[in-house]
């Protein structure tokens, strides 16, 4: 394979990794609380270092990480059906990996490869019992239709949060200083916990997240990167300040205000090193 395709191929399976991502977090919030939520939680954050490790091996060949949300197989009108969507999600998964195993000749990529293989074939299995478990234990929906106010902020929250961990994300692969990479990297980390909370008080309250974003910033320029990712902080901390004050609820009034003190540690965070990166360069 030319390095060319081999790029394409790597970024479809990154889209890949977050489309399973998307559907076995849906998965997860939907059927609440739970040892198996846990474990779908679990399978979901092995998916999101399967993205991190290939988009990091596609900037390593001088390609950009692509942040299209890949296949899914979000259909099924029962935690059994889900589960038996998430098994064929993994063969799906399973079959480019095999491919590109046998066919990639660099030995680094081609370990990488076979490591992520493994996991799908572990979570294959996986999947696979919750089939099981899902029937035996009479797992439902824990989704309701709910919708009124604080479902629209706690959903708005949501969007955010998922548009800023991709942004972020793909600051981190694209920056060159390893101190903003990491920070990228933790900060993003940190709206994947937000978006976590959002998404479990929305079950919480008998309503259903939604799972979608809006515009990504592609800066690659590290002073641009930062200057949009300050900007959208400032705004978000705003608005979660704002419906601190509109909501009446004490556990979402609390749960939105420690998001804000973060959006306010995460934009504090951002300006150090833009104003660090500024000194370096000699300019403003
Ligand atoms: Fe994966
Ligand atoms: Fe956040
Ligand atoms: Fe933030």
């Amino acid at each position: 394979m030319d390095k060319k395709a081999l790029i394409e191929a790597l970024n479809k399976d990154i889209e890949n990794e977050h489309g399973a991502i998307v559907q076995y977090l849906t998965h997860a919030y939907a059927i609440g609380e739970g040892e198996m939520a846990c474990e779908l939680e679990a399978i979901a954050r092995e998916e999101m270092r399967h993205l991190d490790w290939l988009a990091e091996a596609v900037v390593e060949m001088g390609g950009t990480p692509s942040l299209q949300r890949g296949h899914t197989r979000m259909g099924g009108g029962s935690v059994q059906e889900w589960m038996k969507n998430d098994v064929l999600l993994e063969e799906d998964g399973m079959t480019p990996y095999r491919e590109q195993v046998a066919q990639v000749d660099d030995p680094k990529l081609k370990r990488l490869l076979k490591r992520i293989l493994a996991d799908e074939e572990s979570h294959h299995a996986d999947f696979q019992h919750f089939v099981e478990k899902s029937a035996r234990e009479s797992m439902t929906d824990q989704r309701g239709t709910l919708d009124d106010r604080t479902v629209e902020i706690l959903n708005w929250g949501i969007e955010h949060e998922y548009t800023v961990i991709l942004q972020y994300l793909f600051h981190s692969y694209m920056a060159t200083d390893h101190e903003v990479q990491e920070q990228l990297q933790d900060q993003a980390i940190n709206e994947m916990q937000h978006l976590g909370w959002l998404a479990e008080k929305l079950i919480d309250i008998g309503s259903s997240p939604r799972i979608e974003h809006t515009e990504i910033d592609k800066s690659v320029d590290m002073k641009q990167m930062l200057t949009a990712d300050i900007s959208i902080e400032n705004v978000v901390a705003k608005r979660y300040d704002e419906a601190t004050k509109e909501l009446q609820d004490a556990k979402i009034v609390k749960l939105l205000s420690r998001i804000r003190d973060q959006e306010v540690y995460h934009s504090e965070v951002f300006q150090d090193l833009l104003a660090e990166l500024k000194k370096e360069r000699g300019s403003a």
